[in-house]
């Protein structure tokens, strides 16, 4: 599909909208709920474009549940997929990065969706211009008039879509509803998501691994022996290629295009890593799973984690398929 093409006609089933729902039962709640989550990332799509411009950048002056500066992205990215989620009536509960304790929407605008979510991922690369994101994982409540907590504290299994927006050189929305993945280009001069990567599947074997090598003194011996055979490989193959944006969505991006490995993995000064389990890894995990590579925790299939706080954390190793069997063939050799 490439409505760059001249020629080519762009459908309207090639619009973001148009995946959803084919099931007979369905009343256009979920596509709903994914148009006001599209809203919302076009929107923190437009701020971040106009950060210099608008003063956007820098600072809010809070510290976050994480113990993180929030920047004046991450407040107002919060505060538009916030409004958009509950103003959608389609939610009961919300879990954001940015927001201590979870968000139980009010009665009059209650839905049976869960959404769990990073409103900005890749603080640290806001004011330099570098790829930033917005992750976001949605599940079902059992009974929305009475969500609780044990909602959302289930394994990402249990999700049924996931996604994330990437503001990078354009703006990329990429969603899986549990049947494949697809990536969706903004065309700002219609202001709607064009269908350009379909069916997104992740390369078996990769040539990239990905790893904030600064932590390389404090990771355990699967981890450096893994790193160790990127850059010596003793089967005769070329050494890896590392690349390393520091913003999740965008070192995801890039792996589910390219292949390769993707890890933040434990260290001795964080045992469980530093991604978030609900609102990074899961979604994540699910969308690797969903286009054909894997996601492995260092003990466990990263989708059969359970969290116990909406905050947890947990090491992750996400990417080709072959090179997450690597990884975990060094964890089994360690036990
Ligand atoms: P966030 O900006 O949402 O807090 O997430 C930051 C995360 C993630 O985007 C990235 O993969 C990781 O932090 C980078 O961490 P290091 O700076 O420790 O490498
Ligand atoms: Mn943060
Ligand atoms: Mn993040
Ligand atoms: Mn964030």
């Amino acid at each position: 599909v490439g409505v760059s093409s001249e020629k080519e006609e762009v459908r309207p089933s090639q619009f973001c909208g148009s995946i959803l729902s084919k099931h007979s039962e369905s009343r256009g709640d979920f596509t709903i709920l994914l148009s006001n989550i599209v809203l919302g990332c076009k929107f923190v799509c437009s701020a971040v474009n106009k950060a210099g411009l608008a003063k956007l950048i820098g600072l809010a002056g809070e510290t976050n549940v994480q113990g993180e500066e929030q920047k004046k992205l991450d407040v107002l990215s919060n505060e538009v997929f916030v409004k958009a989620l509950v103003s959608s009536g389609r939610t009961c509960l919300l879990v954001s990065e940015e927001v201590e304790e979870a968000i139980f929407v009010p009665p009059s605008k209650h839905g049976k969706y869960i959404v769990v979510f990073d409103p900005l991922d890749g603080s640290s690369n806001i004011d330099c211009g570098v790829s930033i994101g917005t992750i976001f994982g949605i599940y079902m409540a059992k009974d929305k008039d009475n969500a609780t907590l044990d909602d959302v504290l289930q394994p990402g299994n249990k999700m049924l879509a996931a996604g994330y927006c990437m503001y990078g050189s354009s703006c990329t929305f990429v969603i899986s509803t549990g049947n494949g993945v697809n990536g969706f280009t903004l065309d700002p001069s219609l202001g709607e998501f064009i269908l350009t990567h379909p069916n997104i599947k992740v390369p078996s074997k990769g040539k990239i691994y990905s790893v904030n090598e600064g932590n390389a003194k404090n990771w355990d011996e699967p981890t450096t022996k893994y790193v160790e055979n990127c850059k010596f490989p003793q089967d005769g193959s070329s050494p890896k290629s590392l690349r390393y944006i520091g913003s999740m969505v965008a070192d995801i991006h890039r792996t589910l295009l390219y292949g390769g490995m993707f890890m933040y993995p434990a260290d001795l000064k964080s045992p469980n890593g530093k991604l978030r389990v609900l609102y990074e890894v899961f979604p994540m995990s699910y969308l690797m799973e969903q286009a054909g590579g894997q996601a492995f925790t260092g003990k466990e299939r990263a989708l059969d984690l359970v969290p116990s706080h909406i905050h947890d954390r947990s090491p992750v190793f996400l990417g080709s398929y072959d090179e997450i069997e690597h990884i975990k063939e060094l964890y089994a050799a360690c036990k």
